[in-house]
């Protein structure tokens, strides 16, 4: 096999929200990077994943040049909703925070737009890289190797990202020893569907029900996203779309009569539970961001939140080093990503386990749950507190 040996400032490996996100600010800095990614263009687009955006990503994405179908096809919500005893309660998000929102626009469509900027840098952005692998950690030139269109690459560059989600190949390659992890597996997962039918709230509502949790959210204005609590392991063949709109109606519905409409479903998946940091997110040269260093539980809409955070203050960092040769930001990059990474990881727990079925699920915990929310919602301290938390602070890169 022929091979080519090339250079980058940056190689960035992944093209999920972390690394598009991770190329386009260093583009906008001027610096040069190179950006891997084993599966295909298509495959990478049309996974369905994520669809709230925190304030701080919807400001990052506006004020890079990547906002603007966001801001026409977005739908912004002030608030949400939290349903138990048959009674759904709003969140005044906007007024408790002063006019912080979020907007739902699905990362697909995130991706969507993050892959043409790039192409309109005309910067490399490599899909079905194959053999992809990291070496030379510790030296200043630290090398990417990977297999494209039959072609062997040897890729040198002064950074690796390390954007590659949790099952990519970048943060396997630290030595254990360099490397401590933190990490809760959950006995329960989400079974979420995509439906052909128009949203029956304008916003998104948290269900506790003593049937387990429920999730009714959007992706558009025509087209509703669903979740259920199942088990880690769910079998979907035994799931009819029958007794999936029957178990949502069931645990959804309110004394009002409230309830999601129905239509076709596009799109179905079981997704497990699982809250996961690695620290440091840097080993020598290369730098973790996103997924690959941190997966938070989904309650709460964190997690590509949280990726774009941590590329906004590693894109400074590295900017910086070329700017002024100081590495005083590389340095505190992951103690301060990891502050930010260990607070939506509280977050998210907090949320889980006051809306979920934990493992002995007794009568007593859903009393005490009951009792939990009836004081957030007694309490302005409280529910500013949650939604402070819930549209998140701004990106930071100090
Ligand atoms: P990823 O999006 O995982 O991107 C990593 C990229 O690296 C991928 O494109 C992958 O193909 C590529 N890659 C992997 N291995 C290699 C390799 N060896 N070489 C080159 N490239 C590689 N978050 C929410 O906030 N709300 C949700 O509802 C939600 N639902 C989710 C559902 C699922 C099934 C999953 C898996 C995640 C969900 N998340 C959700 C989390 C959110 O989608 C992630 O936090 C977000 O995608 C993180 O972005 P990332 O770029 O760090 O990682
Ligand atoms: C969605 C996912 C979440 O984890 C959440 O907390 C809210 C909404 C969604 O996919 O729409």
């Amino acid at each position: 096999m022929c091979s080519v040996t090339s250079r980058t400032q940056v190689a960035i490996v992944g093209a999920g929200p972390a690394g598009l996100m991770l190329g386009h600010l260093l583009h906008r800095h001027g610096v040069d990077s190179v950006i891997i990614e084993n599966r295909s263009e298509p495959h990478v687009i049309e996974r369905v994943r994520a669809g709230v955006l925190e304030q701080g990503t919807v400001d990052l994405m506006r004020e890079t040049g990547t906002g603007d179908r966001l801001e026409r096809e977005g739908l912004r919500h002030d608030g949400f909703y939290i349903a138990f005893n048959g009674s759904r309660h709003r969140i005044d998000m906007a007024a408790l925070t002063g006019g912080r929102a979020i907007t739902i626009y699905g990362q697909n469509e995130v991706i969507k737009d993050l892959i043409d900027a790039r192409r309109a840098t005309g910067r490399p952005l490599i899909f079905e890289a194959a053999d992809v692998s990291v070496g030379d950690l510790q030296s200043a030139q630290p090398v990417v190797r990977f297999t494209a269109d039959g072609v062997a690459h040897e890729l040198t560059c002064d950074f690796i990202g390390g954007c590659d989600g949790f099952h990519g190949v970048c943060r396997p390659s630290i030595p254990s020893t360099a490397m401590r992890i933190f990490e809760r597996v959950h006995p329960f997962g989400w079974l979420g569907i995509l439906a052909d039918a128009p949203p029956s709230s304008t916003e998104l509502v948290y269900c506790l029900h003593e049937r387990g949790f429920a999730l009714f959210s959007m992706r558009s204005t025509s087209i509703t996203r669903l979740y259920l609590q199942c088990t880690h392991d769910e079998d979907l063949s035994a799931w009819s779309d029958q007794r999936i709109w029957s178990e949502l109606r069931a645990r959804l519905t309110t004394h009002d009569g409230w309830q999601p409409h129905v239509g076709p479903i596009l799109q179905r998946g079981v997704t497990g539970m699982r809250s996961f940091v690695a620290e440091p997110m840097r080993y020598g040269r290369m730098f973790l961001a996103g997924d690959s260093a941190h997966i938070v539980l989904p309650t709460g809409a964190k997690g590509l939140n949280l990726a774009m955070a941590d590329v906004y203050r590693l894109a400074f960092a590295i900017a910086e080093f070329y700017r002024s040769g100081g590495e005083q930001l590389l340095e505190c990059y992951s103690e301060r990503a990891l502050q930010r990474t260990w607070r939506a990881q509280r977050f998210s727990f907090w949320m889980t386990t006051m809306l979920h079925q934990g493992d002995g699920h007794n009568p007593f915990d859903y009393r005490r749950q009951i009792a939990d929310l009836e004081y957030l919602f007694s309490s302005r301290a409280a529910m500013t507190s949650l939604a402070e938390s819930y549209a998140g602070a701004p990106f930071d890169h100090e």
